[in-house]
């Protein structure tokens, strides 16, 4: 196992960005970058025996800045939407960033708390042949977020191409924490094309219906006969045009799924397979949701070597809390009290399948 570091570049201020790269004894190749703490590129070798990087992402810090969708970012301290952009903690409301807008440009949902963990450079370390160590204290009242809070993340690789993602989080107020990564990944490789024929596997058998702001009505929904039927394996565009509701409100995959055997430690909730390159990647996680989100909004933006983002060039599985938790009572409790520890840990699991 061996751990480089090397510049990525600058940030607008001038601060340095580094990017770190693990890589195992079978030859895969995982990169982060300071920045965001981001999950630049993975890359191992497809069923021909041809390296591909399975990450979307982009090659200059101007890039991730401006048009990032938050690539294979960590997203904090509250990941995904916050309806209303606010939530009561013990009958103080607190109003958060509405970095969504409606069509009048009026503010009405906050977006991954407003990229505040997406956006900035953290402190890293080699921690370990095999690991790399970012941290971040994020200030007290940023984007309206009650609290100093220090968070800690570490990517590990096993020599299994196993990819360990571990969160840890603490604040000094009460406060919500959902930490996730926001990877996009594509099997075949970022320049491949669309995702459409990956097969996908979910156990999960519910999910949160959304209204027309993607935020949870708060019921549960039984995937049974939907769109949404992931628990056998199946093409990620076999059903996704399909007439359906839940759907049409988000323009296609873009929803929480309630991973069904959510019990705090680590549970597999996702298999995707790539039948053109033969690459398997398993998602084990200790979170109670997984947001399946398959690159709806995606647009040609230019990415790696110059390769455009298509529309659904890239799927995430974003694990993490129910989207608008604070707001939920009926969810899983994402509220932590002053000093308590938020862990979490997601782990990737990677293969290439033979013909
Ligand atoms: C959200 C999408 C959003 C994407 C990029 C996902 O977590 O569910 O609606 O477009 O992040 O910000």
């Amino acid at each position: 196992m061996t751990v480089t570091k090397a510049p990525f570049g600058t940030m607008p201020d001038g601060r340095d960005v580094f990017e770190f790269t693990i890589e195992n004894d079978n030859g895969m190749k995982v990169s982060v970058l300071s920045l965001g703490a981001t999950l630049r590129s993975i890359i191992l070798p497809d069923k021909n025996g041809n390296e591909q990087d399975i990450l979307l992402g982009f090659d200059t810090v101007a890039d991730y800045l401006e048009k990032s969708s938050y690539q294979g970012a960590a997203v904090g301290p509250c990941a995904n939407r916050i309806g209303g952009g606010k939530f009561v903690i013990d009958e103080q409301t607190f109003d958060v960033i509405k970095n969504e807008t409606d069509q009048n440009g009026n503010g009405v949902t906050c977006l991954h708390s407003g990229g505040e963990f997406s956006f900035e450079v953290w402190q890293s370390i080699i921690a370990d042949s095999d690991s790399v160590e970012f941290c971040y204290t994020s200030p007290d009242g940023l984007n309206g977020f009650p609290g100093e809070m220090k968070v800690q993340i570490v990517y590990k690789l096993g020599q299994n191409n196993d990819l360990h993602i571990s969160y840890k989080a603490v604040c000094d107020r009460k406060t919500p924490i959902n930490l996730t990564n926001h990877a996009y990944f594509n099997l075949a490789g970022y320049a491949s094309g669309n995702i459409l024929s990956h097969v996908l596997q979910l156990n999960c058998s519910q999910i949160t219906p959304v209204d027309a702001f993607s935020i949870p009505t708060g019921e549960l929904m039984s995937v049974a006969g939907t769109a949404f039927d992931f628990t056998e394996p199946k093409q990620i565009g076999k059903d996704i045009n399909n007439d359906e509701e839940q759907l049409k409100l988000t323009g296609g995959y873009d929803h929480n799924f309630v991973i069904d055997a959510a019990d705090g430690t680590l549970q597999k909730c996702a298999y995707v397979y790539a039948e053109n390159s033969g690459i398997v990647m398993n998602v084990y996680t200790t979170m109670p949701g997984v947001q399946f989100y398959a690159g709806n909004f995606l647009k040609g933006e230019t990415g790696k070597s110059g390769t455009p983002m298509e529309h659904r060039s890239g799927f995430c599985l974003e694990t993490q809390y129910y989207p608008d938790s604070p707001n939920k009572p009926s969810f899983p409790n994402c509220i932590f009290d002053a000093g308590q520890e938020f862990i979490s840990e997601t782990v990737y699991t990677f293969e290439t399948m033979a013909d």
